[in-house]
């Protein structure tokens, strides 16, 4: 457990900073239940999967590659179905949906834990910005086509960030998406990780007057590959860590526990931190840009292929 784990007070819900994904899934029987786990080859999505298989669960695990997915399965023991989804690739994204079709899985969450972050420089895919393709676009996608295939109570669970605070002052910059008219690696991260946040409450809204659910999630600060491309960063990080980051296991506890926890299931369009309702920005409840955001995503989705 992290030293700030330790110390911090819990929050109303009984966990806090310092639980783990093992112990918000305690006594929570996840046997004849299926969850698809986006990012599953490393950091938070590895252990998600592992303690979601620990509870009995059948986890559908995505990865860049099926290799890499099967080498994610090997290092966790239970059910676990290893499939390729590169988010980069529409057509992988659209493969890895067909795939769970074609079994007929009806799934009883998705989280959407894959991300990437703060590229230094500016890149793209499809000639958008390639944190808001691979971060929002590409779950817009793959969770979109999966509607169908959820169970009655079904959950989403999205990985936003504390992050979504450094977004444009606008939010959304619609008129430089592809990233060609200003780039800067915390604000187009930040706007990635608003895009899940705002995709999450207009998900909320229709999916109202069913029991399925849509939330989003900040995991925390954690040392995980997500720093890769930023090398003043890691080095803090080891610094920092396991001072004030939290551990692994404490990462993967609040996506675990919106996705899990019997308590939560009429819960939907909020966003979590530290295995509590959270305050997220002001621009986050901005229904009309979540509108215009969903939209959006719907057009170039459409363009894609
Ligand atoms: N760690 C933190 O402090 C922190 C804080 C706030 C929010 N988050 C969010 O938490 C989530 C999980 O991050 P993490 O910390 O566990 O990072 P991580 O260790 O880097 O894991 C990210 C996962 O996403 C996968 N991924 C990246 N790009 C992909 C693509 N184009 N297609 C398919 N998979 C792709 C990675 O696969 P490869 O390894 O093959 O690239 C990896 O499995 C992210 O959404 C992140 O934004 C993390």
């Amino acid at each position: 457990m992290s030293i700030l784990g330790l110390i911090k007070p819990k929050g109303p819900s009984g966990y806090g900073y310092g639980t783990t994904a093992e112990v918000v899934t305690e006594g929570v029987a996840l046997k004849g239940r299926d969850f698809l786990v986006t990012g599953s080859t490393a950091g938070l999505g590895l252990e998600t999967v592992r303690v979601l298989a620990q509870r009995g669960a059948r986890v559908f695990a995505t990865g860049r590659t099926k290799q890499k997915a099967m080498a994610a399965r090997e290092r966790v023991p239970g059910v676990i179905v290893p499939l390729e989804c590169e988010l980069g690739d529409p057509a992988s994204v659209r493969a890895c949906v067909a795939s769970l079709k074609a079994e007929g899985v009806k799934l009883d969450a998705i989280i959407a834990n894959a991300g990437i972050m703060a590229l230094p420089e500016l890149k793209q895919a499809y000639g958008y910005e390639l944190q808001f393709f691979t971060n929002h676009i590409a779950h817009f996608l793959l969770i979109t086509e999966l509607l169908s295939e959820l169970k009655e109570d079904a959950r989403v669970v999205v990985l936003s960030s504390a992050a979504h605070k450094r977004a444009p002052k606008v939010g959304i910059d619609f008129d430089n998406l592809s990233g060609a008219r200003g780039y800067n690696p915390w604000q187009a991260y930040g706007q990635s990780k608003l895009a899940n946040l705002l995709f999450v409450k207009e998900l909320a809204k229709r999916l109202q007057g069913s029991a399925k659910t849509a939330n989003a999630v900040h995991p925390g600060v954690i040392k995980t590959g997500l720093t890769r491309d930023m090398k003043a960063l890691r080095a803090a990080f080891v610094v920092a860590s396991p001072l004030v980051l939290k551990s692994i296991p404490e990462g993967a506890a609040t996506q675990c526990y919106v996705a899990t926890r019997p308590e939560l299931a009429s819960v939907s369009g909020e966003y979590f931190a530290d295995c509590n309702v959270a305050e997220s920005s002001a621009i986050s409840h901005d229904a009309a840009l979540a509108t215009r955001l969903w939209e959006e995503s719907e057009r170039i989705v459409g363009t894609l292929g």
